[in-house]
Formats: structure tokens, sequence, C-alpha cells
């Protein structure tokens, strides 16, 4: 059965939205851990918009399960993880007028950048997985550089309806072949929610799933435990 990676970031954009103490992520953490979660995951964007500094050096101290900083390749955030020690950075690519991570990381261009930080990382004894499209030179050139695991992009496949997503499904599946058979861990993200991501946990050897935006948005309703119980819930029936 695959790990829930819970992404605590849009408990942080409320915040941000009045730049005050609540809601707090880091009780937002212990609350998705309460519910089952396998790992927090958060990400440190260089303008700050959600995650802060702050949240990373608390989670650090107060997480109990894996902690996941999704990061782009950038000196000074490269600096704090290396300080922090997450067991796990994600890297990602960035944008700044964004509204999300839109896409995966492009590491055949930015190879060097990527080497570099993966190798200052390992350094620090994080592990290191890449945020990719499900495309076979990206995950080769993964390889190359020393990647321990590649998060698929699901972005495509979220999007995607009827017989369209089957074939983004079928994309994700060759994908993740192709990831386990190279030795790295098989992770997804990105767009999941209660509707969709079950046939993507249900991939073979799926390790990780990292969901936000579905699960906080439910959470709203329901509480934060529970919308996580929820979600583990079909992430198990899917691993049956
Ligand atoms: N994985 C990665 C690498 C991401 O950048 C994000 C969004 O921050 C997620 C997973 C979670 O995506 P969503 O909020 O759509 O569930």
């Amino acid at each position: 059965m695959a790990n829930l990676g819970v992404n605590i970031d849009h408990v942080a954009t409320v915040r941000q939205a009045r730049r005050t103490y609540e809601p707090d992520p880091i009780w937002a953490a212990a609350m998705a851990e309460l519910g089952g979660a396998d790992c927090i995951t958060l990400h440190l964007r260089e303008d700050r918009r959600h995650i802060i500094d702050r949240d990373v050096r608390v989670a650090r101290e107060t997480v109990q399960v894996k902690l996941n900083l999704e990061m782009a390749c950038v000196d000074e955030i490269i600096q704090l993880a290396r300080e922090v020690r997450p067991d796990q950075c994600t890297l990602v690519p960035e944008r700044r007028e964004e509204v999300t991570t839109e896409g995966g990381l492009d590491i055949i261009t930015h190879a060097d950048s990527v080497r570099e930080t993966i190798a200052q990382l390992h350094d620090a004894g994080i592990s290191v997985s890449l945020f990719l499209d499900p495309i076979e030179a990206q995950i080769e050139a993964a390889k190359r550089l020393n990647a321990d695991a590649i998060e698929l992009h699901t972005g495509q496949y979220a999007l995607a309806t009827g017989a369209d997503q089957t074939k983004e499904l079928a994309r994700l599946r060759r994908a993740g072949e192709l990831i386990r058979s190279h030795g790295m861990d098989l992770h997804a993200g990105h767009g999941l929610n209660y509707q969709n991501a079950c046939p993507v946990a249900a991939l073979p050897e799926m390790g990780e799933l990292n969901i936000g935006h579905s699960i906080v948005a439910r959470a709203i309703f329901v509480g934060l435990q529970t919308a996580v119980r929820e979600m583990k819930e079909l992430i198990r029936q899917a691993g049956q």
C-alpha cells in the first residue's frame, strides 16, 4: 500500500492571507499525523507565499513521521535544507507567477544545477526525489544524476477525462515501471483527489502519494484528521 504524504501548504496559504499566526500549519501537521499521514510535505517557495522558514524549522522539531521538503534548486533554500535536514527533499521547478507547480522539472536542460543540488543534499544525509513528468528521457537522466526517487507529476492525468485519462494512467504506469527497474522509489502527486487517486495508488510498487489541495479543501467541512483518514482508506482499498 502506498504511503500518504499530506501537503500542508494550503493551511499556510490561509494564514498568510492575513499575515497572522493562524491557522498554524504545524498544528495541521499534527492533525494529519493523527489521521494517519505517513509523511508531511511542505513547499518552501522563494516568494514565501505560504510556508515560511519558521514552519520548516518547527516541523523538523515536531513532525514524527517522514518530513518531505519541496523546493527549487536555489542556493538559499538548499542551505536551509542542509541545516534543517528534512528526511527527503523533492526538487520542483518554480516560477513566481505560477498559481501552483506547473509541470515537472526539466532535468536534461538543468542537469548541472540538479546534479549539484542532489550532491549537496546527499552530503547532508537527505534523500532526494525529483518531480518529473512521465517522460522516459527525464527518468533515464534522473538515474544518471543519482536521484533516490521520482515523484511522477499526475497533473495531466488529473485534468484528463474518459479515454484520455486512461491513456495518461498508462503513461504513468510505464514510467513507474521504468523508475522501479532503475531501482529508484516511485512517488506521485499533483491534482490527486478523492475521485481520481485510487488508480494511481494502485499502480505497481507505488511508494508515496503527495496530496494537498483536495485534503485541505475537504478538511474545511469535515476536519483535517477525518479528511486524511478518508484518503488513507481509499489508498488502502486501492492497494488490495
Ligand atoms: N507534489 C508536488 C511536487 C507539488 O508541487 C504539489 C503541490 O504543491 C503536490 C504534490 C500536491 O498537489 P495538490 O495540492 O494538487 O494535491
